[in-house]
């Protein structure tokens, strides 16, 4: 599915959040305009963005407000990306150098909070009343990532699923937030696209685990085997961890990736996670929350834009990218 049927009537106003970004970015004194530009230009799915469209235009539809609202909600998630890639010490993002390799990781610092302010001062001109949930959404975004960095490999479950709401879910659950809010939405219209954000976050990060797993680097426009490398344990792994009669053998080749060696460790890590049923258990999980996702939107009139909510539920799960 290509981001044009998914993003369904979001996408013709996809230009104009994107020419929102551009004016922005390029409105300072130009210093960090070519980093902070990037990864704009390179693509992407822009799905926070269509979230924030989508979301609006199940209610009331106010471009003046709703497209600049999106904008910062795509300039958030880069200024994420970037600091990630520093992180993960990541050469290729959305198919292209990421800045990090390109400026350096100083610039590339830089560039994640120059786009982070950019993003917080358009949201205090558009939407004031969203900046404390929006903030807490970040909040929670910095505390999954740290936890995933600080506390050590996840074993269990639940402690995974904790780690990828606040990392993933939050922020996705806060643009439907912002959409239904400035589309002056019923309490009751917001709390269900909240939770149908949440759930779609939940699916999102799953499916985006099992690729990093599966993938392929070229078609996603990233390494694969990135959390194996930084020793993060995702579901799939958790779940073979605990399920395979080959679990020992699993440890020790993930300590092998974990210390740079990937040469053939891959293939077997794959193959152990098929065998005890990891990866397609994940998929199940990820399946169920995208069902759950799409059960929160019959609380939402009918319209197109409900129906392209509906398919990025299934987008989510069946992606390849
Ligand atoms: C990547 O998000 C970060 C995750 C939460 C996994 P996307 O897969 O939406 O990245 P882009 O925006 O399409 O590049
Ligand atoms: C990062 O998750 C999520 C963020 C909040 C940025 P990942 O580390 O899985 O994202 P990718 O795979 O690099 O896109
Ligand atoms: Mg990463
Ligand atoms: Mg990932």
């Amino acid at each position: 599915m290509e981001r044009d049927e998914f993003l369904g009537p979001a996408n013709s106003e996809m230009a104009a959040v994107e020419k929102t970004i551009r004016d922005w970015l390029a409105s300072g004194d130009g210093m960090l305009r070519d980093p902070s530009i990037h990864l704009l230009e390179a693509g992407g799915k822009r799905l926070r963005p269509g979230l924030v469209l989508l979301s609006a235009l199940c209610c009331r539809y106010d471009p003046r407000v709703v497209v600049p609202a999106a904008a910062a909600m795509e300039m958030i998630h880069m200024a994420t990306l970037i600091h990630d890639d520093i992180i993960d010490n990541s050469r290729t993002r959305r198919g292209y150098p990421t800045v990090n390799s390109l400026w350096g990781e100083k610039t590339a610092l830089l560039t994640g909070d120059y786009l982070l302010a950019r993003a917080f001062t358009m949201l205090a001109g558009t939407a004031p009343g969203a900046m404390r949930y929006l903030s807490a959404a970040v909040d929670e975004m910095c505390l999954g990532q740290a936890s995933e960095m600080l506390v050590g490999p996840c074993l269990e479950e639940g402690e995974y699923l904790r780690r990828i709401e606040r990392k993933t879910a939050a922020f996705m659950s806060a643009c439907c937030r912002l959409g239904s809010g400035v589309g002056r939405a019923s309490r009751r219209a917001v709390e269900a696209l909240s939770r149908y954000g949440r759930n779609l976050g939940m699916a999102f990060q799953l499916m985006d685990d099992i690729l990093d797993i599966t993938g392929d680097p070229r078609e996603m426009g990233k390494p694969v085997a990135n959390d194996l490398r930084q020793g993060v344990f995702t579901l799939p792994v958790i779940h073979s961890l605990s399920a395979s009669p080959r679990r020992a053998r699993l440890r020790a080749i993930l300590d092998l990736v974990n210390h740079g060696e990937t040469d053939g460790c891959m293939e077997e890590v794959v193959s152990i996670l098929d065998a005890s049923g990891s990866i397609e258990y994940a998929r199940s999980v990820a399946g169920a929350f995208a069902l759950e996702a799409g059960e929160c939107l019959s609380n939402i009139p009918p319209s197109d834009a409900r129906d392209s909510l509906l398919r990025i539920t299934e987008f989510v799960v069946r992606r390849g990218y």
